[in-house]
């Protein structure tokens, strides 16, 4: 298949309506949001969606998020919106926020891997939304990485995976956020949080309330657990090399590196610290600035790749705000390896 691409700036550019067509009729497009790129297909034509997991080679029983543009989407997609779901879409959407409910007869089980539930968001990405509008039909669409790569945040990122394996890609530029969606769950008893992202947990309990924070968002599942978020359980946002991440200081990292390096090595540091490292380094965003750490994760891991790393030392990221998010994926990509250098980060 040939991949057609369309750069575009301008939500009113008259390409997005093609792109909507090619969706409406059953195609794949991969398109920019506020977080990462998605891949998206009408999430009602189970033969659009099943694509999604052939290009991507997605494990048939990982969920996919719907994604809407106008909250009277929302209805006939989930037996209920209740009050708490009410009130959070009001405070955080458009926005990188996915609510998972339990899911209407419209949504089939290739959508929902399976599930009773359905997990929902509303992108604030004008280009998306102009998107969504123009296919006329709510879209799935998970991040457009080939499944276990990290998640893409250019155009580039998706044509290195997916070209030639999707109808087309609307290139608008690097995403601002970076990492994917916070997902929350209001399927249970109480709120839970199941992927941290741009919507902290703390910005989640200003609405909600006390939320719990599912066991797979800090640590690795045991073999016999099963996910309450089942793309969790996979090996993900992983580069070829092997991560690890030393926590401690610079000095303490940078003596580190230099007693365990090898020919391979490479350093994920923090943006200023590359010249001052004894192997060659990628930086992802300034110490302490989360939303630049969260903006850079994704396609520092990449270059990673690129540049041939075989072994990468990681500074440890902050865990607060935004940082939760960042820690998440990088201890993902680090398949759970920590060193504690002690002392002071
Ligand atoms: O920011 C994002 O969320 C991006 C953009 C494209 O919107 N999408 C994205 O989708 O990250 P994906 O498929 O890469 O990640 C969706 C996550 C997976 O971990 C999946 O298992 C979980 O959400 N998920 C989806 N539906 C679910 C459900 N019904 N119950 C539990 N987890 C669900
Ligand atoms: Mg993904």
């Amino acid at each position: 298949m040939k991949t057609q691409f369309f750069s575009v700036k301008d939500p009113r550019d008259p390409a997005l309506q093609t792109v909507g067509a090619i969706l409406r009729n059953g195609g794949l497009a991969a398109i920019p949001t506020e977080t990462v790129y998605g891949l998206a297909a009408n999430a009602l034509c189970d033969d659009a969606v099943r694509g999604i997991f052939r290009a991507k080679g997605r494990p048939a029983d990982n969920p996919l998020i719907v994604h809407i543009s106008d909250l009277s989407q929302w209805d006939a997609l989930v037996t209920e919106v209740p009050d708490a779901a009410k009130r959070l879409a009001a405070a955080y959407w458009p926005g990188p926020l996915t609510i998972i409910l339990p899911k209407s007869g419209r949504v089939s089980d290739v959508v929902s891997g399976g599930l009773p539930t359905v997990a929902v968001r509303m992108p604030s990405h004008p280009i998306a939304r102009t998107v969504i509008d123009a296919a006329g039909v709510p879209l799935a669409a998970p991040s457009a990485n080939t499944s276990g790569r990290p998640s893409p945040t250019t155009a580039q990122h998706v044509k290195d995976d997916l070209d030639g394996k999707i109808d087309c890609i609307v290139d608008a530029g690097p995403c601002p956020i970076g990492v994917e969606s916070t997902v929350v769950s209001l399927a249970g008893d109480k709120p839970r949080l199941l992927r941290p992202g741009g919507v902290t947990p703390e910005m989640l309990e200003a609405v909600l309330g006390e939320i719990d924070i599912d066991d797979a968002v800090f640590h690795r599942l045991a073999d016999n657990e099963t996910a309450a978020s089942p793309g969790m359980k996979y090996k993900h946002y992983a580069p070829l090399a092997r991560v690890v991440i030393l926590k401690g200081s610079f000095a303490q990292f940078r003596q580190y590196v230099d007693a365990h390096k090898t020919p391979g090595t490479m350093a994920l540091c923090f943006a200023g610290e590359e010249g001052d490292l004894p192997v060659p380094a990628i930086a992802f965003g300034e110490a302490g600035d989360d939303a630049a750490q969260a903006a850079r994760i994704f396609a520092a891991l990449r270059e990673l790749d690129k540049r041939g790393a075989t072994t990468v030392f990681a500074r440890f990221p902050q865990t607060d705000g935004v940082g939760l998010a960042v820690f998440n994926r990088l201890v993902r990509a680090a398949a759970f390896q920590i060193i504690d250098l002690g002392g002071a980060p």
